[in-house]
Formats: structure tokens, C-alpha cells, sequence
């Protein structure tokens, strides 16, 4: 599956959520989560983040690797995000 990581904490850019074929992006106030048992691995979404907070589980650098489990738990109990809206980041 395909992570959201640190680069989207706090920008929430949501370009993202527009391209996911199977709709598994999900929001948190902070940053946005992908449910790793949706996640079909298209890669449609990595080029869209301006930020490029979206890397392949097996590609997450070193010290970002707790947004796996941070997906992994949260993406389930957040509500589904499928259209683009305003960033947080005022940029
Ligand atoms: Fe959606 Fe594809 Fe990105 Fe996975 S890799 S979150 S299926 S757009
Ligand atoms: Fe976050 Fe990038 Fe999507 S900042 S909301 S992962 S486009």
C-alpha cells in the first residue's frame, strides 16, 4: 500500500484524493490517511502531492516509518475524503 507522510502534517494539499481510483484516502485534522487494505498501488496519487508526502510502504524513508502504522490505525476511523478542498497550508 501506498502511506501518507510528514511532507502532509499540517498542508492537507488534498490534489490527491481526487485521482485515487478506489476512493481510500481518509482525513484526519492534521494529515490525510490511506487504508492500506484499500490501496490498489496505482501510483496515481504520488505525482499529484505538491509536497510529495506520499511514498510505497516499502519506500517510506527511516524516519518517517511510523506513518505506516499511523495509516494503518487511523485511516479506518476517519471519515472518507474524495474531493479536493482548501489547504492548510495558506500557500
Ligand atoms: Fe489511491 Fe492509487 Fe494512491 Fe493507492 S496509490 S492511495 S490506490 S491513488
Ligand atoms: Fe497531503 Fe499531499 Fe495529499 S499534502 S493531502 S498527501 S496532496
Amino acid at each position: 500500500a501506498h502511506v501518507v507522510c510528514q511532507p502532509c502534517f499540517g498542508c492537507k494539499y488534498t490534489d490527491c484524493v481526487v485521482v485515487c481510483p478506489v476512493e481510500c484516502f481518509y482525513e484526519g485534522e492534521q494529515i490525510l490517511y490511506i487504508h492500506p487494505d484499500e490501496c490498489i498501488d496505482c501510483e496515481a496519487c504520488v505525482p499529484e502531492c505538491p509536497v510529495e508526502a506520499i511514498f510505497h510502504q516499502d519506500n517510506v524513508p527511516e524516519d518517517q516509518k511510523p506513518f505506516i502504522e499511523l495509516n494503518a490505525e487511523m485511516a479506518p476511523q476517519s471519515p472518507s475524503i474524495t474531493e479536493k478542498k482548501e489547504p492548510l497550508a495558506g500557500n
